[in-house]
């Protein structure tokens, strides 16, 4: 299967299941090498919720025990790729200081939610702020960030899947794809 048509779209899988599955594991893998301490998970709602179950599952099977809390943030986008706000809809009610923090986000792309975040949780003072991605499109970035994970690069298209979305639609899909034909 290399593409599926829902509701008169059409849609080609960029990162299939499998792919996806293997990827998470490896992510899995390096955050127990980092071996974090005190670990408080922070998956940025919406578009990170499936990657993060799968990740915090994959985590569980690499001997790692997080705790878990949400943040949801909203990103204004202006005309330039130098501005741009960052709004918290919906933040963490865990004391991050001296804890080790892995925010998880889909899609790293202008890095200006990411680092927003980043600061944010650093300002409280956690001890650490790493940052995990399901796909980096390195293409825009307008702030200095890199992810300390991340599972693929990605294409400069618009994707959707996997908790991924396009006005709210294609969220469910368990693989990455991009609308071909709308
Ligand atoms: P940025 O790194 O601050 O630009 O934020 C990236 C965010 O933009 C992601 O977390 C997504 O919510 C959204 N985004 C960027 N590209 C796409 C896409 O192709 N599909 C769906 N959402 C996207
Ligand atoms: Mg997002």
């Amino acid at each position: 299967m290399s593409s599926i048509e829902i509701d008169g779209h059409r849609i080609k899988v960029l990162f299939s299941e499998a792919e996806i599955a293997g990827r998470v594991k490896d992510i899995a893998a390096g955050v127990a090498a980092r071996q974090p301490q005190k670990l408080l998970v922070v998956p940025v709602l919406k578009g990170s919720f499936i990657f993060a179950a799968d990740l915090l599952r994959a985590m569980h099977g690499a001997g790692l025990s997080p705790e878990v809390d949400f943040m949801m943030l909203a990103s204004y986008r202006a005309r330039t790729s130098s501005s741009g706000r960052v709004e918290v809809l919906r933040d963490i009610e865990t004391d991050v200081r001296g804890r080790d923090v892995l925010l998880i986000d889909d899609i790293l792309e202008s890095g200006r939610t990411l680092a927003y975040a980043k600061d944010l949780l650093a300002a409280r003072g956690a001890r650490q702020v790493m940052t995990a991605v399901l796909l980096d499109k390195p293409g825009h970035r307008a702030a200095e960030l890199d992810a300390d994970f991340k599972g693929f690069d990605c294409p400069d298209r618009f994707v959707v899947g996997y908790g991924m979305d396009m006005a709210h639609a294609f969220r469910e899909l368990p693989f990455v794809g991009h609308v071909v034909k709308t």
